[in-house]
């Protein structure tokens, strides 16, 4: 049987405009976290503490989270049905805890990192490793093996500070280098991660080239070493597969999902490319399995429609898009 609730994590303000062209201003990053949280999500990606030589997209991540923990203006920004039910929440915003219920993990990739997240007021981190070792070379210059290592430190400091530790698996599915991944090895890496003390790690099919049967093998494997209530499925649309995904992560009791407001992210310059599972498309699918997940619709694809907007395009989601015809 079902779980009564589901969990979404909304990375669209992190991994959605990583991919953009141009940077977003860090006040429309902000105004569309504080949106996403009207629209009722619980768990909001606020950035991350990368160099921004690499990604100047991310540049501003200190300023993004010391601003939606410091709450929103007075007059509030934040409009729409949703929004009354999570007034309590997004009004709070004192530092030392969850900021009114609402957590907005960031991404650290070393020690560096970490302290500027702290100095920031982060009370989730993010570690992200990878199964693929040519694809942890690009992404983090350094090989799985270091990465881990260098990841020992930073939850070790994470501890100290006492917040909160994620840790991602990349490539869980398929490698845009070495190609098909071995399930062995998305489960050794994410023992790994649980052995630092991650609290939850977030398996991530970085180029969507999983289907329900290959996730089903690596989740068998990775279950093995790390039980379900301390995973979640972080998902790539690029051939259209991350909702059956999701469905199959489901079955084998994931009750954490990752997705991104409009299905954002994605290179403008790779037809078909896409990001993360649209956020809206989760809450459909549940919403009709009768799995609660606290997030309005209507204000969800409202969001979509603005941020869209701010990019230049429409949401490319099917839901949002029947959504608003309707
Ligand atoms: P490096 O060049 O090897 O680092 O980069 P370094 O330690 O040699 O330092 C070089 C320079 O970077 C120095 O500056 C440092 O200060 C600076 P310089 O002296 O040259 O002026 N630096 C930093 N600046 C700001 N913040 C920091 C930081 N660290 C060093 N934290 C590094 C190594 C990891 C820093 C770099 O490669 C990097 O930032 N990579 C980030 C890559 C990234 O953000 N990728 C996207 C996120 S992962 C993802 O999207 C997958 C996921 O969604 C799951 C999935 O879908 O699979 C999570
Ligand atoms: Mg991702």
């Amino acid at each position: 049987s079902w779980p009564s609730a589901v969990r979404l994590v909304e990375v669209g303000a992190r991994d959605g405009l990583q991919n953009e062209n141009a940077p977003l201003p860090v006040s429309v990053r902000v105004e569309l976290i504080r949106r996403l949280v009207g629209a009722g999500l619980k768990s909001v990606e606020a950035g991350a503490f990368v160099s921004p030589k690499w990604v100047p997209q991310m540049d501003g991540s200190a300023e993004v989270l010391a601003r939606v923990l410091a709450g929103p203006p007075r007059t509030g920004a934040t409009v729409g049905a949703a929004a009354g039910v999570v007034a309590g929440g997004v009004t709070g915003g004192s530092a030392g805890e969850v900021a009114g219920g609402v957590d907005y993990p960031v991404l650290v990739p070393n020690l560096q990192g970490l302290e500027a997240a702290l100095a920031a007021g982060a009370q989730t981190v993010a570690v992200f490793a990878a199964a693929s070792d040519t694809f942890s070379q690009r992404n983090i210059h350094c090989s799985i093996a270091e990465s881990l290592e260098r990841f020992r430190t930073v939850a070790g400091a994470a501890r100290t500070a006492g917040v909160k530790l994620r840790g991602y698996v990349s490539c869980v599915a398929g490698c845009p280098y070495e190609g098909a991944i071995a399930p062995q090895a998305v489960a050794g890496v994410a023992a790994a991660l649980r052995a630092l003390g991650c609290d939850e790690i977030s398996l991530g099919d970085t180029i969507g080239t999983g289907n329900p049967d290959s996730i089903r093998r690596m989740l068998e494997a990775v279950l093995r070493e790390v039980p379900a209530e301390r995973l979640a499925g972080h998902y790539h649309d690029t051939y259209g597969m991350a909702v059956a995904n999701v469905y199959a992560s489901l079955e084998l009791g994931l009750t954490v999902f990752d997705a991104a407001v409009g299905g954002l992210g994605g290179c403008p310059y790779a037809p078909g490319a896409s990001g993360n599972v649209a956020t809206e498309e989760l809450v459909w699918l549940f919403d009709g399995l009768g799995i609660a997940t606290g997030v309005d619709l209507e204000a969800l694809v409202d969001t979509a429609v603005w941020i869209g907007n701010r990019l230049g395009r429409a949401p490319a989601s099917r839901v949002a898009r029947a959504v608003l015809a309707r």
